[in-house]
């Protein structure tokens, strides 16, 4: 039996964190789907389109990672993608309760797809996107904590607004 696995998320930016992860889940199994979710937030940094762009650019040499989008439920479309594992990062206590509930609610709807959490590089446990929009904005370096696709993007949008 092949495992497909989907890593879901929201990814407005993907992070050097959710990179290691995507590395590792690509190892694991046979192929991985970075799901982005459609509409996450109200004022998104980068628009989904640019986000897939990215994505797309980081694993253009990773043959068995897909970068796809999703609205509704995740459970349904793991169903409708045919895949049997959903991939989490877990950085720190912190996250576990949150990733807890949503596992165990996933389970509830459909019993048969199972949760994997797997834990980034510990020089990554620190960042978030949230974490990186704040400090990119307020004018902090985000050098190594995302692609650097990236941060060009990121100054792209700064350039483009002054
Ligand atoms: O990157 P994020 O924001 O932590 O990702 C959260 C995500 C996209 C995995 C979660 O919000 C999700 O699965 N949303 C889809 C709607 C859904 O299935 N909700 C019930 C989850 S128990």
């Amino acid at each position: 039996m092949s495992t497909l696995a989907v890593y879901p998320g929201s990814f407005d930016p993907l992070t050097n964190g959710h990179v290691d992860i995507i590395e590792r889940g690509a190892r694991l199994f046979d192929r991985i789907i970075v799901a982005m979710l459609v509409n996450a937030e109200k004022s998104p940094m980068f628009t989904m389109a640019e986000r897939v762009d990215i994505a797309r650019a980081v694993f253009k040499d990773h043959p068995n990672v897909e970068v796809d989008t999703f609205e509704g439920l995740l459970v349904d479309y793991v169903a409708r993608r045919k895949a049997n594992v959903i991939v989490r990062g877990l950085r720190a206590v912190s996250d576990f309760e949150y990733e807890m509930q949503m596992a165990l609610m996933n389970r509830e709807l459909a019993g048969a797809i199972e949760t994997v959490f797997m834990m980034p590089a510990a020089q990554y446990s620190y960042i978030s996107s949230r974490l990186i929009k704040e400090v990119f904005t307020l004018g902090g370096k985000v050098h190594g904590l995302v692609p650097e696709i990236v941060e060009r993007r990121l100054r792209d949008k700064q350039t483009a607004r002054v």
